[in-house]
């Protein structure tokens, strides 16, 4: 029996006999000839086969194989520049394993919402096929840069009893007849392990009943939040753009090919690198008000910005476009901001938080701040913002007992993944996503 080998691993078993078992992407016959392309998972490979190859039956087969079938196919390697992937398979044997049903998947070009409807066979096509293997380098890069830093992953949860990101984007369900609500973050249960660990993370899956039909908003997002004890903002806007580096470079170096297929301008990506830009929101607010870019933001049917309000999208493109490399901007009001965010000792109308915005219009990708560590403070914006004390108790304690100055952040992966990518929409950046009108497949 000849090994069974992944398309990737061809280059390895030239001039030897293999079986490769895959999916038909292409058929075609010339009198005598048949020629077959099929995709594995991991590449594509051309397999050729004259009449006299194979058996008559197996000839017929190939005749009759359709898009998406599922085949082992035996043959030898052979190197062949021509042929996508560098190789091809010259058969001496078929087996169709199964023969698909007409495939609803064209090669015409197709709307995004009939492709999203049909995300379980879209995953197979070659742009989102990229896309997927570098969210998988992407991730692997976070936890590879948190675990290189003495950072412990710290798994938060998801069913909780209280907001985090305001009240108004909660998603609740029954818990055996109380309400529980799906985690927005995990920053209030990293913060308390923080002070156990001293470098903590969650990554995983948060929730917002966001009703922003925006190609910037999922329901459903992963989010990676490292909290750090005895740090403020500066600490954290140095680890940010650390981290956004290290990952850029990493994509940059072994997902080459997939960026590729995406036709992604990689030398935007290559001027990722640290410093980069920090702007005060004072400063940034000073700049949105200049008279070209009300104009511009007036042409595109955009609310113009009020300084001492929160950064609409628009904004957040227009900023982001200013500079070849993600921005980072500080000290927001603490009016528009979360109720755990340090005040500016310096200016308590100003908290000592963070956003990172990314280029090309990408907009806010990381979220962050030091967080309130006195007690009769915290309790106090809890209150004014009409959270329920009883749900907090628990985080309030932790001000309670050898309580520290700490900070951390806040990263989206999609929107990450999209802007990396070159994706659109966030929605390609996962793969089955959970959007304002979308919960199928
Ligand atoms: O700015 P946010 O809301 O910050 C927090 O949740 C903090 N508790 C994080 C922390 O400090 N530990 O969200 C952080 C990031 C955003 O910058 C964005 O990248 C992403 O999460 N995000 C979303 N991504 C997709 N769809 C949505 N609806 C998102 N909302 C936030
Ligand atoms: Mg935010």
């Amino acid at each position: 029996m000849p090994p069974i080998v992944a398309i990737r691993d061809l280059a390895r078993f030239v001039g030897e006999q293999v079986t490769l078992q895959g999916w038909v992407t292409h058929r075609r016959s010339k009198g005598r000839i048949a020629f077959l392309v099929v995709r594995d998972g991991s590449g594509n490979c051309q397999a050729v086969a004259s009449v006299q190859d194979v058996s008559a039956d197996q000839f017929e087969q190939l005749a009759r194989l359709t898009h998406e079938s599922a085949v082992r196919l035996t043959g030898v390697v052979r190197e062949d520049e021509r042929a996508p992937g560098g190789f091809e398979l010259q058969l001496a044997g078929v087996e169709t394993v199964q023969l698909a049903e007409e495939y609803p998947i064209g090669r015409k070009e197709h709307g995004i919402e009939f492709l999203l409807d049909h995300r379980h066979l879209w995953l197979r096509h070659k742009g989102p096929w990229a896309v997927m293997r570098i969210r998988d380098e992407i991730v692997k890069a976070c936890r590879d840069f948190m675990y290189e830093r003495d950072f412990l992953l710290i798994d938060s949860p998801i069913l909780t009893p209280a907001a985090c990101e305001g009240t108004s984007t909660l998603f609740e369900t029954d818990y055996f007849g109380a309400p529980a609500y799906l985690s927005q973050s995990g920053q209030l249960y990293v913060e308390p392990a923080c002070i156990a660990h001293g470098k903590v993370y969650c990554f995983g899956p948060t929730f917002r009943a966001e009703k922003s039909d925006t190609r910037r908003h999922l329901t459903e997002f992963w989010m990676i939040e490292p909290e750090i004890a005895w740090a403020g903002l500066d600490e954290i806007m140095a680890l940010a753009e650390q981290m956004i580096s290290h990952i850029v470079a990493r994509v940059l170096e072994r997902r080459s090919e997939e960026l590729a297929i995406l036709e992604r301008d990689t030398t935007k990506l290559e001027s990722v690198t640290p410093p980069f830009p920090r702007l005060s929101y004072d400063d940034v607010a000073e700049r949105l008000t200049r008279p070209d870019i009300v104009a511009r933001a007036q042409q595109a049917g955009a609310p113009p910005f009020q300084p001492g309000s929160d950064l609409g999208a628009l904004d957040e493109t227009i900023l982001g476009e200013m500079f070849d490399r993600p921005l980072i901007i500080h000290r927001y009001p603490t009016a528009v901001k979360a109720f755990y965010m340090e005040p500016d000792p310096e200016r308590p109308d100003r908290a000592l938080c963070m956003d990172i915005i990314a280029p090309e219009g990408y907009g806010e990708i990381i979220g962050g701040s030091q967080r309130i560590h006195d007690h009769e403070l915290l309790a106090r914006r809890i209150d004014e913002n009409g959270l329920p004390e009883q749900a907090f108790r628990w985080y309030l304690d932790i001000r309670r007992f050898g309580t520290v100055p700490h900070a951390g952040f806040g990263m989206g992966i999609e929107r990450l993944v999209a802007w990396i990518s070159g994706a659109r929409h966030t929605r390609e950046a996962i793969p089955y996503p959970r959007t304002l009108r979308r919960l199928y497949p």
